[in-house]
């Protein structure tokens, strides 16, 4: 099946995904959903769905002419959700590690100032620099990247010390757009360039959305899980509205999905339902192999290549490069 893409140069003739039945259903409160967004409808609620209706419908109208120009190197793909603990680590490194191992050139960027891609790919104290020298004093990447135990990966590393770049670049001009500037000069060099975000919609999320080409939001299959999804949406519009135009949505991920669960079941159909196709096909079980990699400083590719959790993510690194062909076309 066809997984349609939010941007990309889908024509009126090209086979799309229609976004608007999920929304409507929204809009509506109509619902099969047992998760509290749905539930609580208020008029102001069900006036903002409206409205994202109202924006999502423009967005999908002119991908045409503002999607991301076409066989561009170096597709730059924020990792982003303000929600805490979803995955946003765990996808980065292994989707990093995983599109390296199938022959691309890869940079992960560790945007948070946690440091977990830089600490979980055994780098914490390898290194002399970190993005906040790219962002706040303007080093080139080239200087700041470090190789991995993995050929095709780089890392430009993190440190807590990237914290105080949210507050230096407060006074600075086209703050939102330092990532953007920073890695302009180097997406030649690779053919993906993931960024892992913070779980915050501050300084540095903006900037890694304002960078990117598209976002892959991994989502935690627990109850609360669509209640961040709305949040997340209208961010991504206003986003798009303003700072990245061409923003485009890689995916949404399930994550620690555990199929033994009525509730992962129940937040899986949910999610499809709301998202439609933009949810990817594949999905990450919880598995206790990709919580322990990282501290053996791997990925888990590497670290164990035949449990569930390598399997999967070799899975979604396959629907990731699929895409790339898809918009490529
Ligand atoms: N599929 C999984 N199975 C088991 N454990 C997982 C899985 N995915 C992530 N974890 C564990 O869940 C915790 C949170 O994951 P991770 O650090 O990737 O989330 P995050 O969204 O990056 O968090 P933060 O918002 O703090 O940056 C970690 O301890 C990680 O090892
Ligand atoms: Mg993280």
């Amino acid at each position: 099946m066809e997984r349609a893409r939010v941007s990309g140069s889908g024509g009126p003739g090209k086979k799309t995904r229609n976004i608007f039945p999920e929304f409507s259903i929204m809009g509506r409160g109509k619902t099969r959903s047992a998760l509290p967004v749905r539930r609580e409808s208020s008029v102001g609620a069900d006036l903002r769905c409206m409205l994202s209706l109202f924006e999502w419908s423009l967005w999908y109208a002119s991908r045409s002419s503002v999607g991301p120009p076409l066989n561009r190197m170096g597709r730059v793909i924020a990792i982003a959700n303000q929600k805490g603990g979803v995955g946003k680590t765990t996808t980065a490194i292994n989707l990093a590690a995983c599109l390296a191992v199938a022959g691309s050139r890869v940079l992960l960027v560790d945007a948070d100032p946690q440091a977990n891609s830089t600490s979980g790919l055994g780098l914490r104290g390898q290194h002399q620099r970190t993005l906040y020298h790219a962002l706040a004093m303007n080093e080139p990447v080239e200087k700041i990247e470090i190789p991995t135990g993995l050929d095709g990966l780089s890392l430009v590393p993190s440190e807590r010390n990237l914290a105080g770049a949210e507050i230096e670049l407060v006074e600075v001009d086209r703050r939102e757009y330092r990532l953007r500037e920073v890695l302009e000069a180097t997406r030649n060099r690779f053919d993906f360039i993931l960024i892992d975000c913070p779980p915050s919609l501050g300084l540095l999320t903006l900037n890694a959305l304002t960078a990117a080409d598209s976002v892959l939001v991994p989502i935690q299959c627990e109850y609360f899980a669509l209640e961040g999804v709305s949040e997340l949406w209208d961010t991504l519009i206003r986003i798009r509205r303003s700072l990245n135009p061409t923003l485009a949505v890689e995916g949404f991920l399930l994550t620690m999905f555990d199929e033994r669960t009525n509730l992962s079941n129940q937040v899986m159909a949910d999610l499809r339902d709301f998202l439609g196709s933009q949810v990817f096909e594949t999905s990450i079980p919880r598995n206790v192999r990709l919580a322990e990699a990282p501290s053996h400083g791997q990925p888990i590719i590497l670290y164990d290549p035949k449990c569930r959790g390598s399997e999967s993510y070799v899975n979604l690194a396959k629907e990731v490069l699929a895409n790339g062909k898809k918009s490529a076309r």
